[in-house]
């Protein structure tokens, strides 16, 4: 039996408990099941935590998540906290992790299951057999760029700003991350900036066409502008393999390319540290769909996105291929059979909510796992 693995599990706000609730059903199975033992912690984050606490993340949280082998986030925020001070605001519970931990890399996949394509706001023949993957710099440029802030100026009126700011090091981390992704899939990798307006674009896309000729002559680069890229990410989505972009870029694009999937409420994500000497490598994984606060409490929303984190997490931090290639055929089936929550329900599919979902999955784990 493998050593126990330590996992962390910050549900969070809005549907985050909700939809943590149907994983923590799928990790139970698994202890029954697979033979596989986590060590199960779990801590208030974003808004729970400053009700209960006072900050949205605390020191001690913060040290459980450094000795975390793995990290499970549900999502934060609603509007109960909105007229809280910037710097005590719940998303910077993500935003401490993400920097804190030195999370740079942030993978959000766009896969379009089969079962769903009806589901898209696109047209079927656009999106059928979609599989790009975004990895988003996650711990710089303009959300954590100084200098920020709001000044008053002489003339009595103020002003706002915030400061886009890439080193070498931080893009070619990033930027390797794209390549090898690219080298493990189609090949292909796009790079996207706005290098025809923003000097730090230029930069980036300098900074990561040396990269490619030195390193990964085999990976076949383009470039891309940003506001180009979204306009071909509802063209023509599939012409993409691997896209690499900043914070900010990745941010809008990622959510952008959720909805050719057919719902923001079906895509996990991963964002990645550095590997440690000791080969430890810190990681984070998150549904990209946020707190939901119209739909939280009623026992609707989707909980296949914070699964398939899951699934994510069992392949990047654990190498447990074949449990993550499990649930997710588990969540495939489940769809295939026309059961859908309210946010992916299309012609001819039967209606149901988080707790049925997340009760299917299993019962569809049992099944293939039989
Ligand atoms: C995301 C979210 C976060 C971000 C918020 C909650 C700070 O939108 O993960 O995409 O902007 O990074
Ligand atoms: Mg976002």
């Amino acid at each position: 039996m493998p050593a126990n693995k330590k996992l962390l599990i910050l549900p969070g706000d809005g549907i985050g408990p909700e939809v943590m609730r149907e994983v923590r059903r799928v990790i139970e199975w698994m202890d029954r099941r697979r033979m596989v033992t986590f060590d199960v912690t779990e801590d208030l984050v974003g808004g729970a935590s400053i009700d209960a606490k006072g900050a949205p993340i605390t020191d001690s949280c913060m040290q459980a998540a450094k000795d975390a082998d793995a990290i499970l986030f549900g999502s934060v925020g609603g509007p109960k906290w909105d007229n809280i001070g910037f710097d005590k605001r719940p998303e910077i519970a993500i935003l401490r992790l993400r920097k804190e931990l030195d999370l740079f890399a942030n993978l959000r996949p766009a896969i379009v299951f089969d079962p769903l394509v009806d589901a898209s706001t696109l047209k079927a023949d656009v999106v059928k057999g979609l599989d790009i993957m975004i990895v988003r710099e996650s711990t710089g440029g303009i959300y954590f760029g100084e200098p920020r802030g709001v000044e008053t100026l002489p003339n009595g009126e103020q002003r706002g700003f915030d400061t886009e700011t890439y080193t070498t090091s931080e893009i070619q981390r990033v930027a390797r991350v794209g390549f090898e992704l690219a080298r493990k899939r189609q090949g292909r990798l796009v790079s996207v900036e706005k290098a025809n307006v923003m000097q730090s674009g230029l930069f980036w896309k300098q900074t990561v066409t040396a990269l490619g000729a030195a390193e990964y002559p085999d990976v076949q680069l383009s470039h891309m502008y940003a506001d180009n890229c979204a306009m071909q990410l509802v063209r023509n989505p599939r012409q993409f393999d691997v896209i690499v972009t900043s914070n900010i870029f990745g941010d809008l694009l990622s959510d952008l390319a959720s909805m050719l999937t057919g719902s923001l409420g079906m895509l996990p994500s991963a964002t990645l540290g550095a590997i440690q000497p000791s080969g430890k490598r810190h990681a984070l994984y998150e549904p990209i769909h946020g707190s939901a606060p119209d739909i939280a409490g009623k026992g609707v929303a989707n909980p296949l996105a914070q699964i398939l984190s899951f699934a994510m997490l069992l392949r990047y931090s654990f190498g447990m291929d074949e449990d993550a290639a499990l649930i997710e055929k588990a969540c495939v089936n489940v769809l295939g059979s026309g059961l859908r929550t309210a946010d992916i329900m299309g012609p001819g599919t039967a209606r149901v909510g988080t707790g049925v979902m997340g009760e299917s999955i299993l019962r569809e784990l049992e099944k293939l796992a039989a």
